[in-house]
């Protein structure tokens, strides 16, 4: 059908004949010619045809755009001042001799040139977006990415195993999605949140190195880096520690970026405790690029006569820090008050903040709503530590430690963005030393910082019982420029610490048997030493591409609401299906635009 991709086509080939199949992109006629730019998988070449071939020019004048094409003809160069630039074809073009039309088109519902398409029509018709060439480059570069992996991997002494997609409960925070059971009535699949037990037993069978690129379902809030289905690279080992686990994975991402991207990434990453990155960031996921850090003056504040910071200063759980942004007092009142929006959504009930006019004139110099509650050398020892000079505008979180971490800690990469802060290109890191748990106030009740089957440091176990909050785990998240690529960590090998863990999650002996009495059996067999972890391979891919949400780095993705337009899925069932299921609804529910 073709000798050439139309993509492919350059100087070299200047007076051969080719034959090129694709899609008619655009036609313009003029005075007499008519020229057509055919597409295909690898980029598009202009093809000229002219009255001279008078039967071909007239199937030439019928063609619409996104027809079907086969164009048999030969390569030329383009004549002076039409040369093309930008288009890696565009010094030469092809004069058509012969023009089939394979098909025919209507006329999509947008134009492929159009960016201003609506994300919704771009999904209902993703066969027609995903031509469009930001798209293929995309979806080129995700394979190209997951066969360096496995390339890796394979090389490395992984074996890639399939495990379960019908399967039970696997606990990695989100709700699951359920599957009925036809064979047993009234009985529900859980679609798999992560490997994490199957390749934990595939370590107690003996097979030393996993790994799988694998899909994983998860019912939860959705956001540009979230979807209900997406793909991890899932990895696990035995006999290996964590820092030779962070060595190889990081490794395997190093190599990446070189192939890929040509990208040198540091090396070794840095690491950093969970503890200096909430403190110094406010985020287990810092973005490095961002030059901004958090400093905390609570230890200044407890004394004021301001109950907005001396409250959280004198409070256990709470916290008051500071975020100097160097040239800040440019800032407008109009901008100040888009901030103060900005971190409310973290929960933050204010924004305080001080403009630092002139140190040198001291309290005159400054210029803040809260500086009447501040007495100078609190100021003073303000300006001292958070390094403000003139210029620059300092502002203030108070409240419970997680909002102030979670508000100063967006604002950091707002800034950061909105100011054009951001230092390198790319800041690789690994983040270590996580809490086991954190307390869930709402439940009262303390939940896995990961999953529940995170190993505690081995010189923690005895907190297990004496100060949980206090018990570190053998975690370890790989972050890059403020995303968290991945994550895995230590596991627990041993069925009475797996026990006291289940206990202290609040989940009993019966319930542990129950849902996990295979892995905790398991256990009891030689179970080696093991840990792993996964990569969310779309984020990789988003970040590697420079997409803005990983939708753009998948073929098939759900809308925010997760739903699918093109295929107008989750729809409703037949009621016999349903019957079949054993499965009767509360109330039809009504169909709604976006669900
Ligand atoms: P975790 O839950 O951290 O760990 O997931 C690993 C990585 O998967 C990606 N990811 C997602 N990507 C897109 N959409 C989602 N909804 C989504 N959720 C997670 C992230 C994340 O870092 N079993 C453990 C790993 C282990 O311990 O080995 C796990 O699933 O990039
Ligand atoms: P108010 O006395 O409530 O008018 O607050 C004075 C200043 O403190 C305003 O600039 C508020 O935005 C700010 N503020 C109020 N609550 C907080 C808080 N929890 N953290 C930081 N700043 C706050």
């Amino acid at each position: 059908m073709r000798t050439h991709y139309c993509g492919d086509l350059n100087q070299n080939h200047l007076d051969q004949d080719v034959v090129l199949v694709g899609w008619a992109h655009r036609r313009r006629d003029h005075g007499g010619v008519i020229f057509i730019d055919l597409r295909d998988r690898e980029g598009r070449v202009q093809v000229v045809f002219d009255p001279d071939t008078a039967a071909t020019f007239s199937t030439a004048e019928s063609v619409r755009s996104e027809f079907v094409l086969q164009v048999k003809g030969r390569v030329r160069q383009r004549p002076e001042g039409t040369v093309n630039a930008d288009l890696p074809t565009g010094q030469i073009e092809v004069l058509g001799k012969q023009l089939e039309v394979l098909n025919t088109s209507e006329t999509p519902p947008f134009h492929l040139d159009d960016e201003t398409v609506s994300e919704e029509h771009r999904l209902r018709y993703r066969y027609l977006d995903l031509r469009r060439p930001v798209m293929l480059d995309r979806i080129r570069l995700r394979a190209q990415v997951t066969r360096e992996l496995r390339g890796f991997l394979d090389g490395n002494g992984f074996l890639d195993v399939e495990t379960p997609i019908l399967t039970r409960a696997t606990p990695e925070g989100a709700r699951d999605y359920l599957v009925p059971s036809r064979t047993h009535p009234g009985e529900f699949f859980a679609l798999p949140q992560s490997p994490q037990l199957f390749k934990q037993l595939l370590m107690m069978s003996g097979l030393d190195r996993y790994y799988q690129i694998v899909r994983c379902f998860r019912d939860e809030d959705l956001r540009a880096d979230r979807q209900p289905e997406f793909t991890q690279l899932d990895i696990e080992t035995s006999f290996m520690d964590e820092d030779a686990i962070m060595d190889l994975t990081e490794n395997m991402i190093r190599g990446l970026f070189d192939k890929v991207l040509g990208v040198q990434l540091d090396n070794p990453f840095p690491r950093m405790t969970w503890q200096e990155c909430m403190r110094r960031f406010g985020s287990d996921r810092p973005d490095l690029r961002v030059p901004l850090e958090l400093v905390d003056v609570g230890d200044l504040m407890v004394g004021v006569d301001f109950k907005v910071f001396a409250g959280p200063a004198l409070d256990p759980n709470g916290r008051v820090a500071a975020l100097c942004l160097p040239g800040g007092c440019k800032l407008t009142r109009k901008e100040i008050d888009d901030y103060t929006s900005f971190v409310a959504i973290y929960g933050a009930r204010g924004l305080a903040y001080i403009k630092v006019n002139q140190r040198s004139a001291g309290r005159d110099g400054l210029q803040s709503p809260i500086l009447k509650f501040l007495p100078d050398d609190v100021i003073e020892n303000v300006m001292q530590r958070t390094g403000a000079a003139d210029g620059d505008l300092v502002f203030f979180g108070a409240d419970k430690a997680s909002i102030v971490n979670e508000a100063l800690g967006a604002l950091r990469v707002r800034l950061g963005e909105d100011c054009g802060l951001l230092q390198g290109e790319w800041k690789p890191l690994w983040v270590i030393d996580f809490p086991m748990f954190e307390w869930d106030e709402g439940g009262q009740r303390w939940m896995s910082l990961h999953h529940p089957f995170t190993s505690p440091k081995e010189d923690h176990l005895p907190l297990l019982d004496t100060d949980p909050g206090g018990c570190h785990s053998r975690a370890y998240d790989m972050v890059l420029n403020g995303t968290e690529l991945g994550g895995g960590s230590m596991r627990i090998y041993r069925p009475a610490v797996q026990r006291r863990v289940f206990e202290l999650l609040g989940i009993s002996d019966e319930e542990a048997d129950d849902k996990f009495g295979f892995l905790l059996n398991a256990l009891k067999y030689g179970c080696p030493p093991h840990g792993g972890l996964a990569f969310g391979l779309d984020r990789l891919v988003m970040l590697m591409t420079g997409a803005q949400s990983i939708r753009e780095v998948m073929a098939f993705p759900k809308t925010q609401t997760a739903s699918c337009p093109l295929t107008n899925a989750p729809s409703a069932v037949p009621d016999t299906q349903l019957r079949e299921l054993n499965i009767r609804l509360r109330k039809t529910p009504e169909k709604t635009a976006d669900s």
